[in-house]
């Protein structure tokens, strides 16, 4: 029998639908309707998923990381803390589990926050993404700055840990000079643990895609954020993620080293590592409580954990055939080696599909020897 011990659970409710959003959301117009096909999903889902761990000989065991993903999953508020907790928290958590909700400024309340802790919650994601009200108004955000100073103070007086979202790659910042600095100085003073820094990604018919900051733009702002980071006492240890050491998320660090994480809630993903050469993800549907199951084969998997090791600064040993490869990332600052260790530099990071294609260009050139 092998164990899971990481939960991922989808909630799909967004007060409003912002214009560049690429998950799976609906608007929520009637609560008390939606939360009722939303239980019923999940509760049809939970005997689907465990005939499927049953299929496989995993087991639950305690949960050492919940994640709460959305859409806002805090719009689920009390009502959502009790279901969860009465159908899904038989499963337990594990002694200094970490339980992570993502909250948007403005959709919280006190209540809903102690219901949450009652039952364990004890990091929050907040959807920060722009501290500049004219840049949230480009974003089509719905919350306002003072939405989001508020949270924050809330969440210092607290003491709750907590990460931020930030935003990059925003139309208009270019020609707006957008005052990255200032908007992280100001978010240091709420003392956050953990910042996630993401990079918009538009589709073409994206209302501002005209607007767009240039490649060259984004990767010095990029660059300024890492640096800027790292001055302050974070560690830049994933390509999108930053923490104050001891506070890396170890639900995401579950991906990115290949462990298995169980995944409930529609398009929720998950992950089951069946042995060194063999893995299954899978990914619920929307209308049904059923997914569908892709199998990794052992060279998808042993290409998906170099792409994934490469990810994070635990980086990982590359074989001498790839020494050639490896030397050019160190000439062009794309790589730090130290005893036979490769990790990436934030240029690195920046580039790592195209380190990736270095990778799969070197392994044909050899192949066809
Ligand atoms: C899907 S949201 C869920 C949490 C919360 N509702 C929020 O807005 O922060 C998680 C993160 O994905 C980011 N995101 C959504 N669409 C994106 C896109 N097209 N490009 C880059 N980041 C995106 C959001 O800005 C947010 O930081
Ligand atoms: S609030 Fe978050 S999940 Fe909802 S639409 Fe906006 S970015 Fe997407």
């Amino acid at each position: 029998m092998t164990h899971v011990s990481s939960l991922y659970l989808h909630i799909p409710f967004c007060q409003h639908l912002c214009n560049y959003c690429d998950f799976y959301k609906r608007k929520l117009d009637s609560a008390h309707h939606q939360f009722e096909d939303f239980h019923q999903f999940l509760k049809e889902s939970v005997s689907v998923h465990q005939n499927f761990l049953n299929s496989h000989h995993f087991t639950w065991a305690p949960l050492e990381t919940v994640y709460l993903g959305g859409g806002t999953p805090s719009l689920w508020g009390e009502e959502g803390a009790a279901f969860f907790n009465k159908e899904l928290l038989n499963l337990s958590l594990a002694k200094n589990a970490e339980f992570t909700m993502e909250i948007d400024p403005g959709t919280w309340t006190h209540e809903m926050m102690m219901a949450w802790k009652g039952i364990g919650l004890n990091r929050i994601s907040v959807g920060t993404q722009s501290l500049d009200p004219q840049f949230l108004k480009v974003l089509d955000r719905i919350h306002t700055l003072e939405d989001t100073l508020n949270f924050l103070t809330y969440l210092k007086e607290n003491n709750w840990n907590y990460s931020l979202d930030f935003l990059l790659g925003v139309p208009y910042s270019q020609e707006k000079k957008r005052d990255i600095r200032s908007e992280l100085e100001t978010l240091l003073q709420y003392s956050p643990k953990h910042i996630s820094l993401y990079i918009l990604n538009a589709r073409s018919k994206y209302p501002h895609i005209q607007q767009m900051p240039d490649d060259g733009y984004v990767r010095e702002e990029y660059l300024f954020v890492s640096e800027f980071l790292k001055s302050k006492g974070f560690h830049h240890y994933e390509v999108s993620n930053f923490a104050l050491p001891g506070f890396e998320s170890k639900h995401n660090l579950k991906y990115w080293r290949g462990e298995s994480v169980a995944a409930l809630g529609p398009t929720g993903t998950g992950y089951l590592s069946l042995s060194p050469v063999e893995a299954v993800r899978y990914k619920w549907k929307v209308t049904h409580p059923e997914f569908e199951i892709e199998k990794l084969t052992e060279k998808e998997l042993s290409l998906e954990r170099l792409y994934l090791l490469l990810r994070t600064s635990d980086g990982l040993i590359l074989g001498d055939e790839f020494s050639c490869v490896v030397d050019s990332w160190v000439q062009q600052k794309y790589a730090l080696v130290n005893e036979g260790r490769v990790t990436l530099t934030a240029l690195g990071f920046l580039m790592l599909d195209s380190l990736m294609d270095d990778i799969f260009r070197f392994e044909h050139l050899v192949k066809s020897r």
